[in-house]
């Protein structure tokens, strides 16, 4: 915000927000007029609702579901119970958290992570421990490497979870492979044995639904038919409208009421007029077609930043960037030893050619450490395609300035 004031000028790449021209407008006015158009559905908007939350809004979500990823063992009126609906996504994330850790608690998350994850997990004072990827998103083999690291220093009784963004994550764009999803839940329930005693999979799947190119492999939670292994986050805001702040989460059993009861002395319930119309908006298949609305604007988007990317950045030695096949970023990595941190050269000479990103940096677990400082996080959700296009050219200024331009000597700022 300082920056924006500061700099007119500037384009954003750095804030994780949706298209504002997609947003559902007029289909939520619709929604809204239906609910309060009759007095009965209107006063049951608007009254207080059941922590859990909204009964037909919670079916919905589980034909959802099963249409989406049935057959993989589980059945409806199982889960059912176990399906809240939070503030957003961000809900099942700290509950999960506050439900779970006692300070000193080990978190694995995979490297870079949501480094807003990283801020509750530090609030709820665990120490987090970060796994190396790939384009295939958590690396398997280096996560048992990491559990018997864990266990040979006599903590594995102090790792409660280990934290995954299955779709196109925020921030490197990278989706779990389809046959890492399987292997994750058994290697998890092995440990959970040695351990003698569980070890969760949060699965944040913020982004599922936003995926413009390919389908999408059934999720790490669907492999975990016994239903005892993985927490599922789910979201409205990227495949709806954030500024509904509407998310649903699934727990086992155990963790579910624990969950429940917390979340009642949080706020005994998420807004029950917000989780009528979206009950409506889901009902009516108007959600459905709105996601399939929205493939082709973020689509065209992420091209628009690839091509860019591939013009001005194709030049520099030592620079790549991730392709994800939906959701909002790209993962930027440039030579090592460029500092992007915000009081580093490259952030600064971005800030004066008018550009901002999210410093990579800051999506690190504090373990193993140092934290590497040579990536960028860019959003392509909200930009226009000038803005994509002229935010793009002005980072490749701003790194060309910084890296010895004659490349005789290749040094790095
Ligand atoms: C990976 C991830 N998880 C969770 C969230 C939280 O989303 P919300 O609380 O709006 O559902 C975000 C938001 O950007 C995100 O990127």
């Amino acid at each position: 915000m300082h920056s924006a004031l500061a700099y007119p000028d500037l384009v954003s790449l750095a804030a994780g927000f949706v298209d504002l021209d997609s947003l559902p407008v007029m289909e939520t006015k619709c929604a809204i007029d239906a609910v309060l158009g009759e007095a009965w559905s209107g006063r049951r908007a608007l009254q207080y609702g059941t922590t859990a939350g909204d009964h037909e809004l919670r079916t919905h979500l589980l034909r959802l579901l099963d249409r989406t990823e049935g057959g993989q063992g589980w059945r409806s009126a199982d889960v059912l119970p176990r399906l809240v609906v939070t503030n957003g996504s961000s809900q099942v994330l700290y509950l999960t958290l506050e439900a779970l850790l006692d300070p000193g608690d080990l978190v694995i998350v995979e490297t870079p992570t949501y480094f807003v994850f990283l801020g509750m997990a530090q609030t709820r004072g665990a120490n987090v421990v970060g796994v190396a990827t790939d384009d295939g998103g958590m690396r398997i083999d280096v996560l048992e490497r990491t559990l018997e690291s864990i266990e040979a220093r006599g903590d594995l009784g102090r790792l409660k979870l280990i934290y995954t963004i299955s779709e196109h994550a925020n921030p490197s764009g990278v989706t779990l492979a389809a046959d890492r999803r399987s292997r994750l839940v058994e290697t998890v329930r092995t440990w959970s044995q040695r351990r003698g005693g569980p070890i969760y999979i949060l699965e944040d799947a913020a982004y599922r639904g936003l995926t413009f190119e390919g389908e999408e492999s059934p999720s790490v939670w669907s492999h975990d038919a016994a239903g005892d292994t993985v927490i599922l986050a789910r979201s409205f805001s990227k495949t709806l409208s954030p500024g509904l702040k509407l998310g649903w989460g699934i727990w086992p059993g155990e963790l579910a009421e624990a969950v429940r009861d917390l979340k009642g002395n949080h706020d005994f319930g998420t807004s029950n007029f917000v989780q009528t119309v979206v009950s409506k908006l889901v009902g009516d298949g108007v959600y459905e077609r709105h996601i399939e609305a929205l493939k082709p604007v973020y689509r065209r988007k992420r091209d628009v930043m690839l091509e860019s990317l591939d013009r001005y950045f194709g030049g520099f030695e030592g620079v790549s960037w991730t392709r994800p096949r939906g959701g909002l970023f790209v993962w930027l990595t440039m030579p090592e030893g460029l500092d992007s941190s915000i009081d580093g050269p490259f952030y600064q000479r971005c800030l004066e050619e008018g550009v901002l990103y999210v410093p990579g940096e800051l999506a690190m677990a504090d373990e193993p450490g140092p934290a590497p400082r040579n990536h960028a996080r860019l959003c392509f959700g909200v930009g226009d395609e000038r803005q994509l296009i002229e935010g793009t050219r002005r980072l490749a200024t701003a790194l060309g300035a910084c890296l010895d331009l004659v490349v005789a000597g290749k040094e790095v700022v």
